[in-house]
């Protein structure tokens, strides 16, 4: 495994949590080379459960050393309160690397990010409000401040003022709120600063030193393919790419020394937020589903809408990350079901849609057309081996290897670290 990258095939919230947990074990760098704190990778071991937004889920390994790249925003009260939250948990947060190009999120992205929301009405996109979405605005327009600022006091807190010269017009005047002050955010910024120093560091420049000695680098995704800006269901998407390109993008690295790219997909489908959703369920299967699944957000704790799984959807993750093996989890919780269903064309206006469409108006008047398969009825949680997995269920596994045309590596049966079959 020299550079692989795991990634989300669906709308986040696949398990990527435990699946880079699995590879860390093998990996000296776990890299998050895009988003924030909108993420939530939730990693059980044995009775332990640990839920992580910005430090990559390598954290867990000794011997792992866990980079922030530059691709990511980030708000620095959280990320400190994370690095306190496993220094409590028995783990080692000082070997933490983060790239002194990395946006921060200021307080007042966070602000207009819950304003713009509201102002949005029913046309919301539902986002996590951690200011993701501003944060990246500022970065693409060129007047974000990273992280490298933090450590040039006059410097910094010129950029706070400039930017608080638009934000104090835009948030009275558009959106009806209290301006703010720049001291306090100057204040505040710059208390984090020192405790943030040790671990800023050229984190491409540390990437390629590791590539080059033969080091096992690991890229999280964060969010999910069909959350990117550019390949998602935009406008709801984050604000960021969590596909393949955004891994070399985030990271500094060239798309060259990437080995392998796993795509990690539910054995159905959630997704949290609005936006279109064709194979959604509002029946009791989709009740089951959350119930089961736990579905319930990691960050915002909201109720995530489940449905069948989407083979056009997938092998459109396959084809727009070059996905090079396939990651199932969650197959325990499709063992209450007598028959399964799985997406293999979409209707809409009278057309059949092979492909996941382009147009983003035919996915929200589509009809998913289904093939059935057997269900199996039975515990899976304990199996080990992909031969004793009912013969249903590797029917299943099978099915979507043939349709989606990337081989399946892994199966997840259960949330727990052990609870996962490797397919040789
Ligand atoms: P991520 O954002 O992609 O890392 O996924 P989350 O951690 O937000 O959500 C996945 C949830 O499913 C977490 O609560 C995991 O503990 C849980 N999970 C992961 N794999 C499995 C599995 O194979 N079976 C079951 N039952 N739960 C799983
Ligand atoms: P992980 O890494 C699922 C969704 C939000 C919203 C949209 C935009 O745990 O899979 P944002 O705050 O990013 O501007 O919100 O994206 N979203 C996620 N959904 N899993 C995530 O992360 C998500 N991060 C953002 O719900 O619909
Ligand atoms: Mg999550």
């Amino acid at each position: 495994m020299p550079a692989t990258i795991v990634l989300g095939a669906q709308w986040g919230d696949e398990g990527k949590g435990r699946v880079v947990d699995y590879f860390s074990e093998k990996a000296d760098y776990v890299v998050r080379f895009q988003g924030g704190n909108n993420a939530g990778h939730t990693i059980v071991v044995g009775e332990q459960r640990l839920a992580l937004s910005l430090i990559p889920s390598g954290i867990l390994y000794p011997t792992c050393i866990p980079v922030i790249a530059s691709g990511t925003v980030i708000d620095p009260k959280v990320l400190l309160n994370e690095m306190e939250m496993v220094a409590g948990r028995g783990l080692d947060p000082s070997r933490l690397r983060l790239s002194s190009n990395a946006h921060l999120i200021m307080p007042y992205h966070r602000k207009l990010d819950a304003a713009i929301e509201r102002y949005l009405g029913e046309n919301q996109i539902g986002t996590t409000k951690k200011g993701i979405g501003p944060a990246y605005t500022d970065k693409y327009s060129r007047v974000g401040i990273r992280v490298q600022d933090l450590f040039d006091p006059k410097i910094f807190t010129e950029k706070v003022k400039a930017a608080l010269e638009d934000k104090n017009k835009i948030l009275p005047r558009v959106y009806n709120t209290l301006p703010m002050d720049a001291d306090e955010i100057v204040d505040e910024y710059l208390g984090y600063a020192q405790r943030l120093r040790p671990h800023v560091t050229d984190t491409s420049l540390l990437l390629w030193n590791a590539i080059n000695d033969g080091s096992a680098v690991l890229f999280e995704g964060a969010q999910g393919t069909l959350l990117d800006v550019d390949h998602g269901t935009y406008p709801f998407v984050t604000s960021s790419n969590p596909t393949a390109g955004g891994a070399i993008v985030g990271s500094g690295v060239g798309p060259k020394v990437i080995d392998e790219i796993v795509g990690v997909a539910k054995a159905y489908i959630s997704r949290v937020g609005t936006g279109p959703f064709p194979t959604e369920l509002h029946d009791e299967v989709g009740e089951m589903m959350i119930e089961l699944g736990g579905e319930y957000g990691t960050v915002t704790g909201r109720r995530r809408r489940c449905g069948w799984l989407d083979l056009l959807a997938l092998r459109y993750a396959a084809r727009v990350n070059s996905l090079t093996k396939l990651f199932l989890t969650k197959m325990d919780i499709l063992s209450a079901f007598d028959t399964l269903k799985v997406a293999n064309g979409y209707r809409s206006g009278g057309e059949r849609y092979d492909e996941f469409p382009a147009q983003q108006s035919v996915l929200y008047h589509c009809e998913p057309e289904y093939d059935e398969m057997a269900g199996w009825k039975e515990d899976i949680t304990g199996v080990r081996e992909y031969g004793d997995l009912p013969k249903e269920a590797r029917a299943y596994v099978e099915y979507i290897e043939e349709v989606v045309g990337v081989p399946v590596g892994w199966v997840s049966v259960g949330p727990e670290r052990s609870q996962l079959i490797e397919i040789s």
